[in-house]
Protein backbone atom coordinates (compact mmCIF):
# COMPACT_ATOMS: atom_id res chain seq x y z
CA UNK A 1 0.00 0.00 0.00
CA UNK A 2 1.13 3.74 -0.83
CA UNK A 3 1.22 5.73 2.13
CA UNK A 4 1.48 9.97 1.72
CA UNK A 5 3.15 11.65 4.29
CA UNK A 6 5.29 14.75 5.23
CA UNK A 7 8.59 13.94 4.24
CA UNK A 8 11.75 13.60 6.46
CA UNK A 9 15.33 14.84 5.89
CA UNK A 10 16.10 10.86 5.25
CA UNK A 11 13.45 11.30 1.75
CA UNK A 12 15.58 13.78 0.44
CA UNK A 13 18.23 11.85 -1.41
CA UNK A 14 15.21 9.49 -3.13
CA UNK A 15 13.65 13.03 -3.57
CA UNK A 16 16.42 14.18 -5.66
CA UNK A 17 16.58 11.69 -7.96
CA UNK A 18 12.71 11.11 -8.56
CA UNK A 19 12.94 15.22 -9.47
CA UNK A 20 16.34 14.13 -11.65
CA UNK A 21 14.94 11.72 -13.83
CA UNK A 22 11.78 14.37 -14.56
CA UNK A 23 14.56 16.98 -14.92
CA UNK A 24 16.19 15.13 -17.73
CA UNK A 25 13.34 14.76 -19.75
CA UNK A 26 13.54 18.27 -19.19
CA UNK A 27 9.66 17.97 -17.20
CA UNK A 28 10.50 19.75 -14.06
CA UNK A 29 13.51 21.94 -12.92
CA UNK A 30 16.23 20.08 -11.02
CA UNK A 31 16.55 20.66 -7.54
CA UNK A 32 19.68 20.99 -5.81
CA UNK A 33 20.53 18.84 -2.43
CA UNK A 34 20.72 21.51 -0.62
CA UNK A 35 17.79 23.45 -1.34
CA UNK A 36 15.94 19.99 -0.73
CA UNK A 37 16.83 20.14 2.76
CA UNK A 38 16.32 23.65 3.06
CA UNK A 39 12.69 23.08 2.10
CA UNK A 40 11.92 20.00 3.73
CA UNK A 41 8.96 21.44 5.29
CA UNK A 42 7.24 22.36 1.76
CA UNK A 43 7.64 18.55 0.48
CA UNK A 44 5.43 15.63 0.60
CA UNK A 45 6.64 12.18 -0.02
CA UNK A 46 4.34 8.63 -1.12
CA UNK A 47 6.08 5.69 0.08
CA UNK A 48 5.42 1.80 -0.60
CA UNK A 49 5.62 -0.90 1.91
CA UNK A 50 9.05 -0.99 2.15
CA UNK A 51 9.33 2.59 2.97
CA UNK A 52 11.01 3.21 -0.68
CA UNK A 53 9.88 7.20 -1.87
CA UNK A 54 7.93 6.28 -4.96
CA UNK A 55 6.75 10.09 -5.64
CA UNK A 56 7.20 13.52 -4.04
CA UNK A 57 5.11 16.99 -4.09
CA UNK A 58 5.67 20.30 -2.72
CA UNK A 59 4.16 23.07 -1.92
CA UNK A 60 5.73 26.48 -2.19
CA UNK A 61 4.23 29.80 -0.05
CA UNK A 62 4.86 33.01 -1.95
CA UNK A 63 2.30 35.18 0.02
CA UNK A 64 -0.82 35.69 1.76
CA UNK A 65 -2.99 34.37 -1.00
CA UNK A 66 -0.81 32.44 -3.28
CA UNK A 67 1.23 29.63 -3.03
CA UNK A 68 2.61 27.14 -5.89
CA UNK A 69 2.61 23.36 -6.09
CA UNK A 70 5.53 22.12 -7.51
CA UNK A 71 8.28 18.70 -7.82
CA UNK A 72 4.90 16.06 -8.21
CA UNK A 73 7.17 13.28 -9.78
CA UNK A 74 6.22 9.70 -9.55
CA UNK A 75 8.11 6.62 -10.05
CA UNK A 76 7.41 4.94 -13.11
CA UNK A 77 6.51 2.18 -11.94
CA UNK A 78 3.98 3.73 -9.79
CA UNK A 79 2.20 5.59 -12.39
CA UNK A 80 -1.52 5.45 -13.36
CA UNK A 81 -2.64 4.14 -9.80
CA UNK A 82 -3.83 7.25 -8.07
CA UNK A 83 -0.39 8.29 -6.66
CA UNK A 84 0.26 11.84 -8.22
CA UNK A 85 -3.29 12.76 -7.73
CA UNK A 86 -2.89 11.79 -3.59
CA UNK A 87 0.45 13.73 -3.76
CA UNK A 88 -1.54 16.96 -5.05
CA UNK A 89 -4.61 16.77 -2.93
CA UNK A 90 -1.26 16.33 -0.16
CA UNK A 91 -0.31 19.48 -1.04
CA UNK A 92 -3.48 21.54 -0.71
CA UNK A 93 -4.72 19.67 2.53
CA UNK A 94 -1.27 21.93 4.22
CA UNK A 95 -2.53 24.79 1.98
CA UNK A 96 -5.61 24.40 3.54
CA UNK A 97 -4.22 24.28 7.21
CA UNK A 98 -1.77 27.55 6.39
CA UNK A 99 -4.60 29.47 5.41
CA UNK A 100 -3.57 29.65 1.58
CA UNK A 101 -6.69 30.37 -0.70
CA UNK A 102 -4.86 29.76 -4.28
CA UNK A 103 -2.35 27.45 -5.45
CA UNK A 104 -1.22 27.81 -8.85
CA UNK A 105 0.89 25.53 -11.01
CA UNK A 106 3.21 25.78 -13.81
CA UNK A 107 3.78 22.76 -16.19
CA UNK A 108 4.02 20.98 -19.17
CA UNK A 109 1.59 18.51 -18.39
CA UNK A 110 -1.50 20.60 -18.05
CA UNK A 111 -3.61 17.39 -18.34
CA UNK A 112 -3.04 15.79 -15.26
CA UNK A 113 -3.56 18.84 -13.38
CA UNK A 114 -7.04 19.67 -15.03
CA UNK A 115 -7.57 16.05 -13.76
CA UNK A 116 -6.96 17.10 -10.18
CA UNK A 117 -9.38 20.04 -10.24
CA UNK A 118 -7.09 22.56 -11.59
CA UNK A 119 -8.05 25.18 -14.52
CA UNK A 120 -5.70 26.80 -16.92
CA UNK A 121 -5.09 30.49 -16.50
CA UNK A 122 -2.87 32.82 -19.07
CA UNK A 123 0.69 33.33 -17.42
CA UNK A 124 0.31 36.67 -17.47
CA UNK A 125 -2.28 36.85 -13.95
CA UNK A 126 0.24 35.04 -11.94
CA UNK A 127 2.40 37.28 -9.47
CA UNK A 128 5.29 38.78 -10.98
CA UNK A 129 7.52 37.23 -7.68
CA UNK A 130 7.16 33.75 -9.19
CA UNK A 131 9.17 33.88 -12.14
CA UNK A 132 12.88 34.39 -9.90
CA UNK A 133 13.00 30.38 -10.81
CA UNK A 134 12.48 30.80 -14.78
CA UNK A 135 16.25 31.17 -15.20
CA UNK A 136 16.79 27.59 -14.32
CA UNK A 137 14.61 26.54 -16.70
CA UNK A 138 16.11 24.49 -19.74
CA UNK A 139 13.95 25.97 -21.82
CA UNK A 140 14.42 29.24 -20.61
CA UNK A 141 13.90 32.03 -22.07
CA UNK A 142 11.17 30.28 -24.30
CA UNK A 143 8.39 29.57 -21.84
CA UNK A 144 6.46 26.24 -22.75
CA UNK A 145 4.79 25.70 -19.37
CA UNK A 146 0.92 26.28 -19.04
CA UNK A 147 -0.35 28.31 -15.87
CA UNK A 148 -2.96 26.87 -13.53
CA UNK A 149 -5.01 27.15 -10.45
CA UNK A 150 -7.02 25.64 -7.98
CA UNK A 151 -9.02 27.88 -5.54
CA UNK A 152 -8.19 26.17 -1.73
CA UNK A 153 -10.92 26.01 0.83
CA UNK A 154 -8.95 26.85 4.14
CA UNK A 155 -9.55 25.08 7.53
CA UNK A 156 -11.41 27.70 9.69
CA UNK A 157 -9.90 28.55 12.89
CA UNK A 158 -10.33 26.95 16.02
CA UNK A 159 -10.92 29.13 19.62
CA UNK A 160 -11.46 27.49 22.35
CA UNK A 161 -12.84 24.20 21.06
CA UNK A 162 -15.45 26.39 19.18
CA UNK A 163 -16.53 25.73 15.21
CA UNK A 164 -13.86 28.06 13.54
CA UNK A 165 -14.55 31.30 12.31
CA UNK A 166 -13.42 32.31 8.93
CA UNK A 167 -9.84 33.54 8.34
CA UNK A 168 -10.42 36.66 6.91
CA UNK A 169 -8.87 37.72 3.58
CA UNK A 170 -5.64 39.25 3.00
CA UNK A 171 -5.73 42.71 0.92
CA UNK A 172 -4.15 41.29 -2.72
CA UNK A 173 -6.35 43.89 -4.86
CA UNK A 174 -8.59 42.86 -7.52
CA UNK A 175 -8.32 38.97 -8.47
CA UNK A 176 -7.55 38.45 -12.03
CA UNK A 177 -8.91 34.84 -13.52
CA UNK A 178 -9.27 33.85 -9.90
CA UNK A 179 -5.79 34.34 -8.79
CA UNK A 180 -5.43 37.32 -6.54
CA UNK A 181 -2.90 39.56 -7.98
CA UNK A 182 -0.33 42.01 -5.31
CA UNK A 183 -0.63 45.48 -6.01
CA UNK A 184 3.10 46.12 -6.46
CA UNK A 185 3.64 42.23 -8.64
CA UNK A 186 1.83 44.22 -11.71
CA UNK A 187 3.30 45.70 -13.96
C1 LIG B 1 2.36 13.53 -14.01
C2 LIG B 1 2.54 12.43 -12.95
C3 LIG B 1 2.95 13.07 -11.63
C4 LIG B 1 1.20 11.69 -12.78
O1 LIG B 1 1.33 10.75 -11.73
P1 LIG B 1 0.36 9.46 -11.66
O2 LIG B 1 0.54 8.84 -10.32
O3 LIG B 1 0.56 8.61 -12.84
O4 LIG B 1 -1.07 10.15 -11.75
P2 LIG B 1 -2.49 9.56 -11.27
O5 LIG B 1 -2.47 8.08 -11.43
O6 LIG B 1 -2.79 10.08 -9.90
O7 LIG B 1 -3.47 10.21 -12.33
C5 LIG B 1 -4.56 11.03 -11.99
C6 LIG B 1 -5.33 11.34 -13.27
O8 LIG B 1 -4.48 12.09 -14.16
C7 LIG B 1 -4.33 11.42 -15.41
N1 LIG B 1 -2.95 11.58 -15.84
C8 LIG B 1 -1.83 11.14 -15.23
N2 LIG B 1 -0.75 11.50 -15.91
C9 LIG B 1 -1.17 12.20 -16.98
C10 LIG B 1 -0.51 12.83 -18.06
N3 LIG B 1 0.84 12.82 -18.17
N4 LIG B 1 -1.28 13.46 -18.97
C11 LIG B 1 -2.63 13.48 -18.86
N5 LIG B 1 -3.32 12.89 -17.85
C12 LIG B 1 -2.59 12.26 -16.93
C13 LIG B 1 -4.63 9.96 -15.10
O9 LIG B 1 -5.09 9.29 -16.25
C14 LIG B 1 -5.72 10.10 -14.04
O10 LIG B 1 -6.96 10.37 -14.66
P3 LIG B 1 -8.29 9.55 -14.23
O11 LIG B 1 -8.53 9.89 -12.78
O12 LIG B 1 -9.34 10.07 -15.14
O13 LIG B 1 -7.95 8.10 -14.42
C15 LIG B 1 3.60 11.38 -13.40
O14 LIG B 1 3.27 10.93 -14.68
C16 LIG B 1 5.03 11.91 -13.43
O15 LIG B 1 5.75 11.81 -12.43
N6 LIG B 1 5.45 12.48 -14.57
C17 LIG B 1 6.83 13.01 -14.69
C18 LIG B 1 7.01 14.31 -13.94
C19 LIG B 1 5.95 15.35 -14.34
O16 LIG B 1 5.69 15.55 -15.52
N7 LIG B 1 5.36 16.01 -13.32
C20 LIG B 1 4.30 16.97 -13.52
C21 LIG B 1 4.79 18.32 -13.86
S1 LIG B 1 5.62 19.14 -12.56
Amino acid sequence: MIQVRPARVQDVPAIHDLIARAAERKLMVRRELRELYETICELMVAVDDSGQVVGCSGLHVFGPDYAELKGVAVEETQRARGVGRRLVAAAHDLAARLGVRTVFTLTQTPAFFEKCGYTVVDRAVLPRDIWSECVRCPFFPECRETALVIPIQVEPLQRNGAVGEDIPRADLGEAVNGVAVHPASRG
